[in-house]
């Protein structure tokens, strides 16, 4: 009896701690995330022309984008499908090859824009390229908010 209790309570802590893995992972994927659209904005206000070009500023937001692809898709883990108000969608995980290969582009443009950019005019041909994976993946594998 005693030994079933001890059991019982184990077996919950090990489950709580299985959830809170998750909660975590959830957050820390959506924390990445906000790092693509923080890098995203000063080369975003670059091509409005609402900032002058700075190509350091430009190289950094593409590194960014090159770790982020390479770290995003070990952030998706099985049991991480719903909580702590995830938007990512079912489709993550029934179609992970598709999903993977997304994150495998945006990677390897943004790591061929680091080499491709080297001033105002190159950024503003190749810039936009690598930024269409954002809404490409979102449209599909993301829920959009309400
Ligand atoms: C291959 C897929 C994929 C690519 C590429 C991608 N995202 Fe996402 N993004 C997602 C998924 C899935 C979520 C939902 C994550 C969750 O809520 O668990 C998300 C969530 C977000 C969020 C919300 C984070 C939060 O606060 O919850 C932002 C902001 C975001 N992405 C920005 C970007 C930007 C900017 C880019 C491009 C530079 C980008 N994403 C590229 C799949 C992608």
């Amino acid at each position: 009896m005693i030994r079933g209790i001890f059991i019982a309570a184990a077996l919950a802590a090990g489950l709580s701690s299985v959830a809170s893995a998750q909660n975590n992972v959830i957050g820390e994927r959506q924390q990445l995330m906000k790092g693509l659209a923080q890098a995203g904005r000063a080369p975003g206000a670059m091509l409005k022309g609402e900032q002058a070009f700075d190509l350091a500023a430009v190289q950094a937001s593409l590194k960014t984008f090159a770790e982020t692809a390479k770290k995003a898709p070990t952030l998706f883990p099985v049991g991480s499908e719903t909580g702590n108000e995830t938007a990512a969608l079912p489709k993550i995980w029934t179609d992970k090859a598709d999903f993977e290969a997304k994150w495998a582009k945006f990677g390897a443009d943004a790591e061929a824009a680091q080499s491709a950019v080297k001033d105002e005019a190159s950024f503003k041909s190749t810039f936009p390229n690598v930024v269409r994976a954002c809404g490409g993946c979102h449209e599909g594998y993301r829920a959009k908010k309400n």
